[in-house]
């Protein structure tokens, strides 16, 4: 689709003085506007819990602008200036009647009667708000105008939770309204995932268990869990990647072609492919998993405290801060073909990747030569971040008389061929809400489908047992090597796609 003008539209965003707000939602509207994708009919109507004028939201917003953009900082950028007169600001209590009779006066005074309701709040907010829309008629959608509501992950604890968030938005609210957001799917490399495969013969063909020997997706980082440890402490790392971010980079890695790029179709084939995940016994979940948490040491030149150690943590925690799975998909094309999954905070480099691993050649033809008896097998790596690209690893001849080989990767990087620096990542996502495309939204029935797939590991782990530490700025724990070492397989190293340094 061409992207065009967006429509009309009031975006309310509950939690408007939080750090969503300041730091991805109101950016990612002014690039917007900058590019002319959402034009001077788009308002935003902030709510929190504060109290505060309009004035008080657009100062606080100054301020955190005027730190953005170096040497020609955001908030003296001529579309933040025109965003800027029309946000206003409401303050009251999320569970209250009075709160939602002044969103419905002041949605009145559009001249449209478009609104995208954003719940940029904590998750035991998202029940009470919707709720309070629907009863006071704010998400009923007449004479073609648009009712939408955005939420931001989590979506639940456990499969339980999931489930019963997902029945009570959808007692409230149609399912074509709302919009589960993953901040993944705005990455540029992940909605490139889909391009790669489906318009690349060359990759398509060779895309199952013939060919493929098993696929890695790692989503490492080099930051600590810092200030966020009450948040951190009650989720660990299995909750807070996995089911979503992971889940959805594996289900475009793995999914059949959709019959067409429609949102539905696209999402009733990432459904389908998260319901096809194994479903383990808690005693399998243990046996395919690696849970980890770091101790204390140095990162990136400064000493950290451990885990356990980290403000508003428990000191007898018990949660991870890393993780690694092997999971399967059973499905036609991928009977057999493991998925190994590996998340984890205080690593060694920042690196989001997709490894896929071919199978190895047939390599009777060298036997008479030099060339050593096991060949590296190929690999497509696609780089999430940083430095997003795609890397192909093949074996060539080395130069001179005698066949020899050596690896070589062919390697595209997206920053030296676009420019892709300013964008915040929620650009698209935006954009997607104000147009009423669901494509990279995530619909109830996938997000049931990943957590019925975690739930054995919450299951198994809540049994006993405690994370293995790591080091700080290591790989990430022993058992984890273990997990993968078992299958004669080893993981990607981290920060070595393309052999630059992606160290941050
Ligand atoms: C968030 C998690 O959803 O994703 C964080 O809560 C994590 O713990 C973050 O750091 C990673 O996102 P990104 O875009 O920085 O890779």
């Amino acid at each position: 689709m061409d992207a065009t003008l967006s429509p009309p539209v009031t975006l309310v965003i509950f939690g408007a003085t939080g750090d969503l707000t300041r730091r991805l939602l109101v950016p990612a509207v002014v690039n917007l506007t900058r590019s002319g994708l959402a034009g001077d009919d788009l308002n935003i109507l902030g709510v929190g819990i504060e109290p505060g004028d309009d004035e008080m939201l657009r100062r606080r917003l100054d301020e955190f602008l005027s730190g953005l953009g170096g040497d020609s900082p955001l908030s003296k950028d001529e579309a933040w200036l025109r965003l800027r007169q029309r946000i206003s600001y409401v303050s009251g209590d999320f569970t209250k009647d009075d709160l939602f009779l002044e969103i419905s006066r002041k949605l009145a005074l559009a001249p449209h009667g478009n609104a995208a309701f954003y719940f940029a709040v904590p998750p035991q907010f998202f029940g009470a708000i919707v709720e309070k829309l629907a009863l006071h008629g704010l998400t009923h959608e007449t004479n073609g105008t648009f009712r939408r509501i955005a939420i931001e992950k989590p979506f639940g604890t456990d499969l339980a939770s999931a489930r019963a968030l997902n029945a009570l938005i959808l007692s409230n609210v149609a399912e074509s309204q709302v919009y589960r957001l993953d901040h993944f799917l705005g990455k540029e490399t992940v909605q490139n995932i889909m391009t790669t495969r489906f318009a690349n013969m060359m990759i398509e063909s060779l895309w199952n268990s013939n060919f493929i020997d098993n696929v890695q997706i790692t989503a490492a980082e080099t930051v600590d869990v810092g200030s966020r440890g009450k948040f951190y402490d009650a989720t660990g790392a299995l909750r807070d990647m996995v089911p979503n971010h992971l889940f959805q980079l594996l289900a475009l890695v793995a999914m059949e072609p959709p019959n067409s790029f429609d949102a539905e179709a696209i999402r009733n084939e990432k459904s389908k492919l998260l319901s096809a995940l194994r479903i383990y016994t808690p005693e399998e979940a243990e046996i395919h998993s690696a849970r980890g948490a770091y101790s204390a040491g140095a990162l990136n030149g400064r000493d950290i405290p451990g885990f356990a150690q980290t403000p508003d943590v428990s000191p007898d925690t018990t949660t991870e801060t890393f993780v690694a799975l092997k999971l399967y998909a059973d499905t036609w094309r991928w009977a057999g073909v493991p998925f190994y999954l590996r998340t984890g905070k205080a690593m060694t480099a920042r690196d989001t990747e997709i490894v896929v691993t071919f199978r190895q050649v047939p390599f009777a033809q060298f036997r008479k030569t030099d060339v050593s008896r096991h060949l590296p097998p190929n690999r497509l790596i696609i780089q999430v971040q940083p430095d997003e690209g795609i890397s192909m690893e093949i074996s060539i001849k080395s130069p001179g008389l005698s066949v020899d080989t050596v690896p070589a990767s062919l390697d595209f990087r997206y920053a030296d061929a676009f420019d892709i620096g300013k964008m915040t990542g929620y650009e698209s996502l935006l954009y997607e809400l104000f147009v009423g495309d669901q494509t990279l939204f995530q619909r109830a029935d996938g997000i049931e489908a990943g957590w019925a797939a975690v739930q054995p590991f919450l299951d198994a782990w809540a049994k006993g047992g405690k994370p293995e530490p790591y080091e700080p700025g290591s790989t990430g724990p022993a058992c984890a090597e273990d997990l993968i070492k078992r299958d004669g397989r080893q993981w990607h190293a981290l920060g070595t796609a393309s052999g630059r340094d992606k160290q941050q």
